[in-house]
């Protein structure tokens, strides 16, 4: 059994949070930057209210066993200032957030070695204040190895698929290759449906297509067929269906775009990989 601090409960860490209460056994605190009133989490088993501590002073933290970050991460630094009190000095530090980069992005306030990065695949959303609602089945990766191992066993009697990886790398850029054509909605403002689109279709796969070259030059195994898969995937979701991205931008909150396209874009840069698709929708949002 493990004291966990989950640092930004939204979508995923209230999710993450509903699985843990229902488990039972751990003893949870939530890190919130304001007040959570009650909070029921709509898991695929069925509705869970939270009864964990909350937070929302970091200088009320003490140290835990583990820190789940399940901020945004254009939300890293303002996570971080959970850090000095949570953690202490044998915290481990699971990082869930989507991209390539978790550890260099913390890498400012936490060594590596405390990291434990993870791609998490977690349909959830927030549609209200106290309403989280879990979209369906929970997958996450961690790099195999003792702090991965550790990490899987927090979830042991729950539901969540939560499997140790030799390639890991490979792992958060297939994920990425498939959020990469996650741009046109947020562009255009439009849900999944737009995908139907021929042309839609064909800068999908481009973007997707210079996501795989990236990656490859990064060193990620990544199979052929990957940009067709990705537009076949967008086009079977339902058509009201709104990614991050998008609803970030409709709501006028930052996005994630640098920690995405942006990325695709940087690390392009570093191997000489052009990304003109990814580095065109990458300058258009940011100016939005
Ligand atoms: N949602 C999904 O379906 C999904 C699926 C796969 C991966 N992901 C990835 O998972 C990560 C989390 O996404 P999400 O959808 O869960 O985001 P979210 O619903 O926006 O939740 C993020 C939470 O972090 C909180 N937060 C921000 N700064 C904070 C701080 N300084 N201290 C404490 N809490 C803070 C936010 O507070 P406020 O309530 O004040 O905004 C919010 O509750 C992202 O990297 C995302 O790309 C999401």
């Amino acid at each position: 059994m493990a004291t966990i601090a989950i640092i930004g409960p939204g979508a995923v860490g209230g999710v993450i949070a509903g699985w843990l209460t229902q488990r039972g056994g751990h003893t949870l605190t939530l890190c919130a930057r304001r007040v959570l009133g009650k909070t029921v989490v709509e898991l695929s088993s069925g509705p869970v209210t939270l009864t964990a501590g909350a937070l929302t002073d970091p200088a009320a933290a003490h140290p835990v066993d583990w820190v789940l970050v399940t901020t945004k991460a254009y939300d890293a630094a303002g996570a971080a200032a959970w850090f000095p009190g949570l953690v202490g000095p044998a915290t481990r530090v699971a990082i869930l957030q989507n991209g390539v980069e978790h550890r260099e992005r913390f890498a400012a306030w936490l060594a590596a070695d405390r990291i434990v990065p993870v791609m998490v695949d977690c349909p959830a959303e927030r549609p209200a204040p106290g309403r989280i609602v879990q979209r369906g089945a929970i997958k996450m990766a961690v790099p195999q190895g003792e702090e991965g191992g550790r990490f899987v066993e927090l979830f042991a009697g729950t539901p969540l698929a939560v499997t140790p990886v030799a390639d890991f790398k490979s792992a958060v850029w297939r994920k990425l290759c498939h959020n990469s054509a996650g741009v046109i909605n947020a562009l255009l403002l439009k849900p999944a449906g737009v995908f139907q689109d021929e042309a839609i279709g064909r800068l999908a796969r481009e973007i997707v297509r210079e996501c795989v070259a990236v990656a490859r030059a990064e060193g990620a195994v990544i199979e052929e067929g990957v940009p067709e898969a990705v537009l076949a995937a967008y086009r079977a979701a339902p058509a009201d269906s709104v990614n991050s991205l998008q609803a970030d931008r409709a709501a006028g909150r930052p996005m994630e775009i640098d920690a995405r396209n942006g990325a695709i874009v940087r690390f392009g840069r570093k191997h000489g990989v052009p990304t003109p698709c990814n580095e065109t929708a990458a300058i258009l949002l940011a100016a939005m």
